[in-house]
């Protein structure tokens, strides 16, 4: 089962001898992501810094940082289980012929999704301590700064709480926050996300946005806050989903967003659209270089409240990999089904960590006629927050995309590039700092797969080299003769 908590799951990980602590003092200024780089470089265990100078929290990090600790926090074996669970609940929209019974024998599934919606309860360990107006002191907290040329410091595992000042729907972004001072954070929501949307609707309104900031809480709700779910679905119930049992919610102290009653730490305010915007950044991002500062909404803090003994939660961006890499992976796997809703085609998909998850995508698919490659692509980008990519190669389904260098050893032998590769304009994600304009530049299909005759290749396309199996087992089974020392 899922831990309801950070406090649970930082237990749960030092049981797995995931998790180490770490008692040397050591400072939030650069030394902690030099040394949390260094792990996750490796692919090593979380950190738990107890003694970080100018603050009594302990600093936690690399928490979700490879496959098997991200599915230790969603509550699974594989990744994949829960890419099933939802493609087992999308088999009821398919197939307008069901019968009706067909239709109601299947309910009681349909019924899982709505089955966890979240619960308001009305004391909670997040407000065990509560600091208002002039009690509000940010510096308190150990927010790194993480590289050398970033603007300060920045909270960086983060659920942005809003809501839509029209409709009310909930939402919940994990979007950087910068500390300018004691009171007053920057908030990175980019132009593409929800949290933005939320601001200029609010704007457009002539009102404030309540805004909360939440640090920690059971691990399937923080990992929700980076996950890109379509508008209209709650971050809560994908996590009561995901959890299997409601998330609880408490309201603020200063005003009525409900947020995690499990976070270990809330920072409540408003960001007021009439006030101009603040200078935010720069930042070492994901992308591995650093993001230019540009103007973001700040918001004045008007209470802090936390566990008694609440751990800080952190996590560094930078060249990859790095934590976000087990996000990621998540993600993909997580949403595989929903891109096979629409395109039942795909076979796989892969966004590796080198192209920044929205930089490439290889997608392999189940050729059926001429040009099929180009209407995945093409699809492709028209889904969500993939249609921020740059590049989409597509290869035919024998080939194992989640294998970075099998999928560019076939694209390479694959392609004519003047015949299979396309260009066009589009949405670019904020981050990329090569395109023409801020955010938008152009997009690249790669056409990867063996080509037809009816595509106009009227050459003989030849077959992968591949040993015979006889002759692979009869070298096994002698392999131990031959002397040949290999692993
Ligand atoms: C560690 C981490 C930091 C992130 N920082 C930001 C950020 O500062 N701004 C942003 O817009 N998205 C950021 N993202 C990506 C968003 O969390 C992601 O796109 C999410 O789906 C947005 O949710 P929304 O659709 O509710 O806006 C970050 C993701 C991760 C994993």
């Amino acid at each position: 089962m899922a831990a309801n908590n950070l406090q649970e799951f930082v237990k749960e990980l030092r049981k797995a001898g995931e998790l180490v602590d770490v008692r040397e003092p050591v400072s939030a200024k650069f030394e902690i992501t030099e040394i949390a780089d260094r792990v996750m470089k490796k692919g090593g265990p979380a950190l738990l810094f107890h003694d970080v100078l100018g603050s009594e929290h302990p600093l936690l990090i690399n928490t979700f940082g490879t496959r098997e600790r991200m599915a230790m926090a969603l509550g699974v074996e594989d990744l994949n289980e829960i890419g099933d669970r939802i493609a087992d609940l999308l088999e009821l929209t398919k197939g307008p012929g069901k019968g009706l019974m067909a239709k109601l024998q299947l309910l009681p599934r349909l019924v899982e999704v709505s089955k966890f919606p979240p619960r308001t309860v009305r004391s909670a360990p997040c407000q065990e301590a509560v600091y208002r107006g002039d009690e509000v002191d940010l510096t308190k907290l150990p927010v790194q700064t993480c590289w050398p040329e970033d603007g300060g410091p920045f909270i960086t595992l983060t659920m942005v709480h809003t809501r839509d000042p029209e409709n009310g729907e909930k939402n919940a972004g994990m979007y950087r926050v910068q500390r300018f001072d004691k009171k007053t954070v920057g908030l990175h929501w980019q132009r593409h996300k929800t949290g933005a949307a939320h601001f200029e609707k609010a704007k457009k309104m002539g009102q404030m946005l309540p805004v909360a900031v939440t640090l920690g809480g059971d691990p399937a709700t923080i990992y929700s806050a980076s996950a890109p779910l379509p508008p209209g679905i709650s971050e809560f119930v994908f996590a009561g989903f995901l959890r299997k049992e409601p998330v609880k919610l408490v309201k603020c102290v200063t005003h009525d967003l409900e947020v995690p009653a499990e976070a270990e730490i809330v920072i409540e305010g408003f960001a007021d659209p009439e006030e101009p915007l603040t200078l935010e950044g720069p930042f070492g991002d994901h992308t591995g270089f650093y993001s230019l500062a540009d103007y973001y909404p700040a918001m004045e803090v008007t209470a802090v409240t936390m566990r008694k003994n609440a751990i800080y939660p952190s996590t560094i961006v930078g060249r990859p990999p790095v934590e976000d890499v087990g996000l990621g992976y998540a993600t993909e796997r997580i949403f595989l089904p929903l891109a096979r809703l629409t395109m039942p085609e795909i076979v796989n998909y892969h966004l590796p960590p080198e192209g920044i998850f929205h930089n490439l995508v290889f997608v392999s698919i189940d050729k059926q006629y001429p040009g099929h490659a180009w209407k995945v692509g093409a699809g492709m980008l028209g889904m969500g927050l993939m249609s921020l990519s740059k590049v989409i190669v597509v290869l035919d389904k024998d080939v194992n995309v989640e294998d970075t260098s099998e999928a560019w050893w076939v694209t390479l032998n694959n392609i004519d590039p003047e015949r299979d590769i396309r260009m066009m304009p589009g949405p670019i994600d904020v981050l990329d700092h090569s395109s023409r304009a801020f955010s938008f530049g152009s997009k690249m299909i790669i056409d990867a797969t063996n080509k037809w005759k009816e595509e106009g290749f009227d050459r003989e396309w030849p077959e992968k080299i591949v040993m015979s199996d006889d002759i692979k087992q009869m070298v096994s089974e002698k392999w131990g003769r031959y002397g040949i020392p290999l692993d």
